[in-house]
């Protein structure tokens, strides 16, 4: 057990947890007693096929108050929303540099499903491949509406203000900093840990994200197992009028419960909710010269058909220490075969002198070149070399196998940076070899 902000976790990554709110809600030795002690249904949750191999199988046994097919039918969630879905077809995709200024707070009232805007994405979840990328902005906590994804497992980055994660599971409580990921499927409601909140969210249609694999680094360092908090088991006993929320097959859809959904007295299993503060990031980087490939920054990562190549990774730039010596310790110059979107959560990244900023985000697609700003090439190229202390930042990537084609409001709102292909016109010619 741990406690984070004097709540009670289970630690450890994808772990075999038991918890139980009510004494005897775990049944003992069975998963699937005839009848159970407390009254309660036995329902399991597969996150994972039945047939996937033992380290990668996913699933939870939950003992509820009422199994989850106790609703009335879905209807299409009658509220336009900014929300999209692969696949991602409504406007042609440029192979340009793009970055956004902060998605605005909204002035009316909004809850977490209803401020979901979509930037861009990848893939379809019809075939449980790629991703959705979005920005939340909200000023309102959900109530009596509770939300589930079928299409993916949802990776939420508080940006501004912090989040309470009411789920199936148990309680989350996240602030800026941390990350919060909930499975596919889990139902969970928003509230708002402050007045106005904002953050990014990458919804991953396909396989869960799992640790990254350590090779020569050893059995520690990086993002560390037992620094990922799942909740104990909480449940609300509740009759009375609730709204379910589905995100299925790329569309909102909204049923009526006659009782809260969020009614599991006792779980056990390795498919639950689980937050992780990104200022344990034990950082391993070069003590020598040049940089490792950014994927030394890699926290979490879901793979896809496609051996070594992620359906995406999330990396983070966190505080750390720059020491590389007759080096160029900004991000070097770089076209890359994967898709590279960044946001940034505080402070300033070393790349860039300006324009990039908490709550924006950037896009660098297949091919396209990308790099630091002219200003920061000249002060990175001019400077002294002394260790250096890259502090009060964190800026991360969701780093993704297919191109991430931009959503209508993310090319013609006005958070699109038309003229960020201006901060690289400055870099002059500099060869000062002759010609043949
Ligand atoms: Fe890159």
């Amino acid at each position: 057990m741990a406690e984070e902000m004097g709540r009670a976790y289970q630690s450890g990554f994808g772990n075999e947890f038991a918890t139980e709110a009510a004494p005897g809600g775990l049944p003992v030795g069975q998963n699937s007693p005839q009848r159970h002690k407390l009254g309660l249904y036995a329902e399991q949750v597969s996150g994972s096929a039945f047939t996937t191999p033992r380290g990668q199988n996913r699933r939870s046994w939950m003992y509820r108050i009422r199994p989850s097919v106790v609703h009335e039918p879905y209807q299409p969630f009658a509220k336009q929303t900014l929300l999209r879905s692969g696949p991602f077809d409504e406007v042609p995709t440029p192979p340009n540099q793009m970055r956004w200024n902060p998605l605005p707070l909204p002035m009316e009232p909004t809850d977490f499903v209803e401020g979901i805007t979509t930037v861009g994405g990848n893939g379809d979840p019809a075939t449980q491949d790629g991703v959705g990328i979005h920005i939340y902005a909200a000023n309102a906590s959900m109530s009596t509406r509770i939300f589930y994804n079928a299409d993916g497992e949802m990776l939420i980055l508080p940006q501004q203000g912090g989040l309470r994660l009411a789920t199936e599971c148990g309680v989350l409580e996240v602030k800026p900093g941390m990350l919060a990921v909930v499975p596919r499927g889990i139902k969970f409601r928003v509230e708002l840990l402050e007045a106005e909140a904002r953050g990014y969210i990458c919804e991953n249609y396909g396989q869960p994200f799992r640790l990254p694999e350590l090779g020569p680094i050893g059995a520690n360092g990086l993002a560390n197992s037992r620094d990922f908090l799942t909740p104990v088991a909480a449940f609300e006993d509740e009759e009375g009028e609730f709204e379910v929320v589905s995100k299925f097959l790329g569309r909102l859809w909204t049923s009526r419960y006659n009782h809260s959904p969020l009614d599991v007295v006792a779980w056990h299993g390795n498919y639950a909710p689980y937050m992780y503060d990104m200022a344990r990031f034990n950082v391993i980087n070069t003590v020598s010269f040049d940089h490792p490939d950014p994927s030394i920054f890699t926290v979490l990562t879901a793979p896809s058909v496609v051996s070594g190549t992620a359906n995406v990774d999330f990396a983070i730039f966190p505080p750390r220490w720059l020491v590389a010596e007759n080096t160029f310790r900004p991000p070097w110059f770089h076209r890359n075969m994967m898709n590279e979107f960044m946001g940034l959560i505080y402070g300033e990244y070393d790349a860039k002198a300006e324009g990039f900023l908490p709550g924006g985000a950037s896009l660098h697609n297949c091919m396209s070149g990308h790099g630091p700003d002219a200003e920061t090439f000249e002060r990175a190229t001019a400077a002294e070399l002394q260790p250096r202390k890259v502090s009060d930042t964190l800026a991360f990537m969701f780093e993704t196998r297919m191109v991430v084609r931009p959503t209508r409001y993310a090319m013609e709102s006005k958070i699109l940076q038309h003229e960020y292909y201006e901060c690289w016109q400055g870099l002059k010619r500099k060869y000062t070899g002759g010609n043949l």
